[in-house]
């Protein structure tokens, strides 16, 4: 009965393609598997919040919160921690109203698939995330992709379409989580202004990281006011769980009566929404330097990669090192985790086939130096 499924999963493992979740033991900026201690350049923790002792003791000080909500937020899972936070968020961002979701992939899901129906278009960056992707799956909508960051094509498709259809979203991320590059959005405003769309915009791997308040590359490129919904995420630089969005009041309630990612599932609970109102309250506003730490170190890495003649993309602290084939990027992680950097290796369906990679995800606490070997390992390896 089975059998068709085993089948895919043998090939996927012939493909060199295959996953499998792994047992290990986190402490501030290391993994330990086995009594093997590497450091953990894998996840999307930036600034060392998710796995700093001191922030969580400190928070654990004033801490006075349930564990579960036991309920939909629509029912009696939302509580005054709720409140508390999405007056927050609306008042940093000058918007009218901020709603809290139970993670980026409930918000990105339930946003599109709520605010758009089979008689709408939306225009998608290629490689926008798979969350975004799926909610316009479930909408119906008609989707235009446009080639990767590439406007001009987004304009051609802009200006054959757009009238056939009623509404019409443009949605990209801002730094883009699998190249770290970055999106012009003051460009896609212009766009947005000119043929009448709404424009969303994901900042879930710049929240926290980007802009004077770190409140993300709308803040950095001075354009928060001319972004219809702006989506965050706690899970990543903020150490926590969950995401957001914040804009006009009609899309917020629109999406509390209409989004069912937000009124088919119990809340998440109220510990994890008052932590996250502490690190941005308490935390980010002192990780200024440390902030520019990162990036200066991500300068670096990139300078060093590409002198070796590696392939890296962007301009962030999200470092990827494109290598091809799976085959590759599979025996350059095994390199890597041989020798104590946690890096695992990307592949298809997550990045396009035949681009697989190794994505160096920076963190705050970790120096240009204890990762300078990097690249000589790298080019090692697929130079033998
Ligand atoms: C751009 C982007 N948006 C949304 C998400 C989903 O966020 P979450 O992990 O909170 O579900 C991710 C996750 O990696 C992401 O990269």
């Amino acid at each position: 009965m089975f059998e068709r499924y085993k089948e895919e999963l043998q090939e996927l493992k012939q493909n060199f393609c295959d996953r499998k979740l792994i047992s290990l033991k986190k402490a501030g900026k290391y993994i330990f598997e086995e009594n093997k201690k590497y450091l953990n350049l894998s996840s999307n923790d930036y600034l060392g919040i998710a796995e700093d002792r001191k922030i969580l003791k400190n928070f654990f000080k004033i801490a006075d919160f349930s564990m579960g909500s036991a309920s939909s937020r629509l029912l009696t899972g939302s509580s005054y921690v709720y409140a508390k936070l999405e007056c927050l968020l609306a008042a940093l961002y000058r918007k009218e109203k901020a709603l809290v979701f139970n993670s980026g992939y409930h918000a990105n899901t339930g946003i599109m698939s709520s605010l758009l129906s089979p008689k709408d278009v939306v225009f998608c960056d290629k490689l926008n995330h798979a969350s975004i992707l799926d909610g316009i799956k479930l909408s119906g909508a008609k989707m235009f992709r446009y080639k990767h960051l590439d406007y001009e094509h987004l304009e051609e498709l802009l200006q054959k379409n757009r009238n056939d259809y009623d509404t019409a979203i443009i949605v990209t991320e801002s730094l883009f989580s699998m190249d770290g590059d970055i999106a012009d959005l003051n460009r896609l405003i212009e766009l947005k202004n000119k043929y009448r769309a709404i424009f969303v915009v994901d900042e879930a791997h710049a929240f926290g990281v980007y802009g004077n308040r770190g409140l993300g590359l709308a803040e950095e490129q001075n354009c928060i006011g001319d972004i219809d919904l702006i989506v965050g995420t706690f899970g990543k630089a903020i150490g926590s769980m969950g995401a957001f969005c914040t804009g006009h009041e009609i899309l917020i309630n629109y999406l509390i009566n209409k989004c069912r990612p937000l009124i088919f599932s119990t809340a998440i609970p109220e510990i994890n929404i008052a932590f996250s109102y502490y690190v941005i309250t308490e935390v980010i506003p002192n990780l200024k330097q440390e902030r520019k730490e990162l990036i200066k170190t991500a300068d670096r890495l990139k300078e060093k990669l590409t002198s070796l003649g590696l392939k890296t993309t962007g301009s962030s602290h999200i470092v990827p090192v494109i290598l091809g084939e799976n085959q590759t990027a599979v025996n350059v992680s095994k390199t890597l985790i041989n020798n104590g950097y946690y890096l695992l290796p990307i592949r298809h369906p997550t990045v396009a086939a035949n681009s697989a990679r190794i994505r160096i995800s920076l963190r705050a606490d970790i120096s240009y130096e204890e990762i300078a070997s990097i690249p000589d390992l790298i080019s090692k390896t697929i130079n033998v």
